[in-house]
Formats: structure tokens, sequence, C-alpha cells
């Protein structure tokens, strides 16, 4: 026990069990070791340690994480508060009493909050990788899906024909917006606070611009108050995490759409679908909609953490042992998620011929005849009204716009000529388009060029 002398009675076994956080904070160990070391290198370069306490702390923190990567160490999780503890104990163990100096200047505040930044700005990293391969896998299936026609909906109507490619560039999209939501989270991360220690520094010159140096922080908290308190960085990362599930649950919507029997557009590799115990002829798309249900988690992390922010008085208060379930549950949950996703989409298989009739000559082509006569010099509301009263026409005679006759448009219009079946075809009509950032095949293949340079230069 760390603070046993001024106690009559050992704490409770109970309230020990309630209390401890080592079950969680174990995955801590090697950040732990790495903050230690680094406290330990300045505590002997300002004059605290010695030479030879330093080189033993050194060797017996390595020797400790060492061995319990090897399950040597087995540290008894009902005895300690946390790994903080476990490893402190564990070095005066190994090594005697040099181990008692470690923590000089140093409390448990500042030192597990350290340990925290480091384990995010790794993790960031990795994250940054996982939405890099997805994009990337993104990318493959619309290099082959570019002419590949699907409706386009608004209102979850058909509103104008697209291209998969175009669609699925929507999600490129948004996963870079992500990542530069994870990349801010890393660089609020990214400031060393160890020094603060428990809430007001210390009497003892620290170098702490050593010790942010050592373990690769960019800059020294300025405020100790702030620094042992302080969860933003981790409400940040968990932020940019729910948009990203929920970018992802978006797209297992879609997916899970996209493979029913009624839209028979894609089909799931069968390794990633399952069967049902009683329907012989079911695959399910599980992996979806499994992303889909870990939504609520991801964003019920978030909430957990700034609930419990909330009214909470400086500096640190125990409460905030709290912080780190849900920020290793999020990670983990975006990061297996999107490792998924990206296998799931290497394994699609699309039906690019479904849409070609339904959207050949159909009404989903009826804004642009409303443009062709716009070019014609007609005015858009006239345009509008016009077109509104030949799909009346039309669906009346239960026709399609291509199978109207020249002599039929003319009755609505006679500016309407031969040219007009142009913009009516399944080949012409993502040609036709000309803005940029339309599903023009040109614009997305070039697109496609682009993002692709972009991501093989982070993926190698
Ligand atoms: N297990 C604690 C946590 O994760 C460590 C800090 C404890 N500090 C204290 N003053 N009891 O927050």
């Amino acid at each position: 026990m760390l603070w046993g002398s001024r106690f009559d009675k050992k704490f409770n076994d109970k309230a020990l069990k309630f209390s401890s956080s080592f079950a969680v904070d174990v995955l801590l160990i090697e950040w732990d070791i790495k903050v230690s070391k680094a406290h330990a290198n300045m505590l002997y370069k300002i004059g605290i340690l010695s030479n030879e306490e330093n080189e033993l702390i050194q060797k017996g923190l390595g020797l400790i994480l060492q061995r319990f990567n090897n399950g040597i160490w087995n540290p008894d999780t009902t005895k300690f508060e946390d790994i903080h503890s476990a490893v402190e104990e564990e070095l005066t163990n190994t090594i005697g009493d040099a181990g008692k100096k470690l923590h000089t200047a140093r409390s448990r505040n500042d030192q597990v909050i350290t340990d925290v930044r480091l384990w995010m700005k790794s993790s960031i990293t990795i994250l940054l990788n996982n939405l890099s391969e997805f994009q990337n896998s993104l990318l493959n299936l619309a290099q082959s899906n570019i002419k590949t026609l699907m409706p386009g909906y608004t209102h979850l109507q058909r509103a104008q024909p697209i291209s998969l490619a175009f669609h699925l560039l929507a999600y490129v999209e948004m996963l870079e917006r992500d990542k530069m939501r994870f990349q801010f989270s890393f660089k609020q991360a990214d400031e060393s606070i160890l020094g603060a220690c428990a809430l007001a520094g210390s009497t003892i010159k620290l170098d702490r611009k050593m010790v942010a140096e050592e373990l690769g922080f960019s800059s020294v908290s300025r405020n100790a108050l702030d620094s042992v308190s302080n969860r933003d960085f981790i409400l940040d990362f968990l932020n940019a995490a729910n948009i990203a599930i929920m970018h992802l649950s978006r797209f297992s919507e879609e997916l899970i759409f996209w493979t029913s029997a009624e839209w028979n557009f894609i089909k799931l590799g069968n390794e990633f679908t399952t069967g049902s115990s009683l329907m012989p002829q079911k695959q399910n798309p599980d992996i979806p909609e499994l992303i889909r249900g870990k939504t609520g988690r991801v964003y019920g992390n978030y909430f957990t953490l700034l609930t419990i922010m909330k009214s909470l008085p400086l500096s640190y208060n125990r409460d905030l042992q709290e912080d780190k379930e849900g920020m290793f549950d999020s990670f983990n949950t975006i990061s297996d998620s999107l490792i998924m996703m990206s296998e799931l989409v290497k394994s699609i298989e699309v039906n690019k011929d479904r849409y070609y009739n339904e959207i050949n000559g159909s009404f989903m082509l009826t804004t642009d005849l409303a443009d062709y006569l716009v070019i014609k010099g007609v005015a858009f509301r006239e345009a509008h009204n016009i077109l509104g009263r030949i799909v009346k026409y039309a669906a009346q005679e239960n026709k399609k716009l291509n199978e109207l006759s020249i002599e039929e448009y003319k009755k609505f219009n006679r500016i309407f000529e031969d040219n007009v079946y142009e913009y009516l075809s399944a080949e012409t009509c993502l040609e036709n388009k000309k803005t940029f950032g339309s599903p023009n095949p040109e614009m997305v293949e070039n697109n496609i060029k682009k993002w692709k340079e972009k991501i093989s230069n982070i993926l190698t």
C-alpha cells in the first residue's frame, strides 16, 4: 500500500476490490514504464538520483515489463489499486531501496494521465492507418464501378442516377474528415503534463522539458491544476470516435439494404455472412449489422465521460478513474470495425447491370431534361412546370420518358428537338454531368486517382 502509515486500519478488502482500476489500466503498463523511465532520467539529471540508482531503476523497470510480457510477473489484481502502484511496488521488490525514490515529485494524478496521453497518441496512429486502409478498399471497389449506375436517393425516393463509385467516394470524404478529427485529438493529447504532480507542482526544480522530449511530447502544460483534471482531450477522442462509428453505421445500413432481395445490388463474400439455424436459404449480413449495433456503445462511452466531468470541482477527483474503460472500448470498437469493414468491402461482388434498364429513359432523368430546356433559353421555373406535366402524361400513358415520341414532346413545347433523347439514355446520363463534384465518370476517375496517390503515400 502506497499510503499506509497515516492509517490505523488496513484498507478494507471489499473497498479495494470496488475501487481498483487494475483490470482496466493494466493496458497502460508499457506506457507507465516509459513514463517512469523518463521521470527517473530527469531525477538523475537534477541530482535527486545517483547514476547508480538511476541505472538500477532503468534496468528494474525494463525487467518488470519483460517479466510481465512473458507472464512471469503476474501481479495479484486484488491487491493493487492500479497498475501504477503495482509497478512501483514491484520495482522496490526487484531493486531494493532505489525503487523508493522513483515517485519523487510525482503523483499518480499526473502519472496516470501522462500514460493515457502516450497511449492515445499511439492508438490514434493506428486508427489513422485503419481509416486509410478502409478508404483504400473503398477506392478499389470504386475504381471498377465508375460507370456502374445506381439510383441516387433523397428522402429514400429515387432522385437522380449516380454511379456506385460516386456513392463510395462520399464515404471516402467522410473518412477523411474522421482522420482530421482524430488528428485534432492527437494534437490535444500531445502535451506533457508530468511535473504537475498532485495538483500544484513541486518545490523540487524538475526539468519538465527534458521529460517531454524523452517521451516525444511537443509541448509542456502551463497550469498544474488544469493538467491533472483535464480530460477534454479524451472527450475529443471519443467524439471523433462517435462520428467515425456513425459513418460506419450509415455505410453498414446501406450494405444491408443493397444485399436484400429488394435491392439485389451487391453480394457480400460468403466468408463474411452467416446462415440461419432454421431457414436454410438465408445469408445474413451480420458483420455490418454488428458494426451498426456497436454504434450505441461508442456513443455511450462519450456520454459516460461527459457526465463524469460535469460538475467535477478542480482538480483531481477519484471519479476520473472512470475515464479509461470507455476510451479503450471505443478505440477497440472503432479499430476492429474499420478492419472488418475493409475486409468486407474487398469481398463485395456488384450486380453491375442491376439498374441499367430502370434508369434508361426513366423519370430519374427529368431534371436533366429541365436543364436541356434551360440551355435552350427556357426559364427554369417554366421548364420545371413543363417537365412536371410531361411526367404526369407519361405516367398516365404508362410510358418511360424515352418512349414518348418527339411529337408528344413538341405538344408540351415546340422547343424540343430530336436530340432530347441524348438526355434520356443510361449510357450518357453520367457523362452529361458537367459540374465539378458530380458523378461525371471522368471527374470521378480523376478523384479516385488523386485519393489513391494521397493514400498510397500514407500506407507505405
Ligand atoms: N487509479 C487512479 C486513476 O486511474 C490513479 C490516481 C489515483 N490518485 C489518487 N489520488 N488516489 O485515476
